[in-house]
């Protein structure tokens, strides 16, 4: 058809029917009271599912490690594995925010580093980057989105601090802890940051780093008074059976029917019913 129309419409009609999540949108949100709802994906099917389900933010989360890879901890994930997923999810995606994670050593090792991989990430699809760590980490965050590269903060427990934190324990229970907590918040803020991550700690310090930042809140293990939440895809779908962590709520139980599907396929196949009639050419 000329123009490129269909009876869908043209292609231009429906790309105009996407309206596209941008960093924009989080601050908006923010400022009407509205939930931002993030959930980390790996892949290009999960990607397309969340996407056409509405959420605001898809997040390749380093937990890529755990719960892709089967590494112990998020240690061991590198620059090259986020790239991979991260191209894969933007293959799926058209409309929520796209945000990577940046791995451990990517960031830390020096400004230029940051900046080089922080744009790779970008040039993979990602619209966003998130790093991990307070004040000890403002002069790379301000680099980072002095690039005009948008960053998400992420302070609490941090995973890539695993060693220092002495395990996965909820931070800023003492008051010296919390005060650094609302510190680093704050400097994230400064840096340039668009928003931040508040994982494990409890709610009310939560609740006051929300009021506190004009920048939007993303929680996870941090109460219901953070400006939006995020969940790891597996937990949410109840895919990842090793622990099941308090602030976890599982909104499926998938690994059953997965299992009895594929016990089906192999009982099907080894009693010789498929491939049937109908399946065959
Ligand atoms: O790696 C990840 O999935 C994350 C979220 C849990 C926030 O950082």
């Amino acid at each position: 058809m000329p123009g490129g129309a269909s009876k869908t419409g043209t292609t231009g009609d429906r790309v105009a029917a996407v309206k596209k999540t941008t960093i924009l949108d989080f601050a908006r949100l923010k400022d009407e009271g509205g939930k931002i709802v993030v959930i980390t994906a790996y892949d290009v099917i999960f990607a397309r599912i969340f996407d056409e389900a509405g959420v605001d933010a898809i997040l390749v989360g380093d937990s890529l490690g755990q719960v892709v890879l089967g590494l112990p901890n998020t240690l061991g994930v590198t620059m090259d594995d986020m790239v991979r997923h991260t191209g894969a999810v933007a293959r799926g995606r058209k409309r929520a925010l796209l945000i990577a994670d940046m791995p451990f050593l990517s960031f830390q090792a020096g400004r230029d580093d940051a900046i080089r991989n922080a744009g790779r990430l970008l040039q993979a699809g990602a619209e966003a980057v998130k790093l991990e760590g307070g004040r000890n980490v403002e002069a790379t965050i301000r680099a980072i989105a002095a690039c005009d590269i948008p960053v998400m903060g992420h302070v609490g427990l941090t995973p890539q601090s695993i060693h220092r934190m002495g395990g996965y324990r909820v931070q800023g229970k003492a008051e010296a802890q919390r005060e650094r907590l609302l510190d680093d918040a704050q400097a994230v803020q400064e840096a340039g940051a668009f928003a931040v991550v508040l994982e494990g700690m409890p709610s009310d310090l939560a609740a006051e780093i929300s009021t506190r930042l004009e920048i939007p809140t993303i929680g996870i293990g941090a109460g219901p008074r953070c400006d939006g939440q995020v969940l790891v895809m597996q937990d949410l779908l109840g895919l990842f059976d090793e622990f099941r962590p308090k602030f976890v709520k599982r909104f499926a139980e998938l690994s059953r029917p997965v299992s009895d599907a594929v016990k089906a396929y192999a009982d099907e196949v080894r009693g010789g019913t498929f491939p049937g009639k109908e399946h065959s050419f």
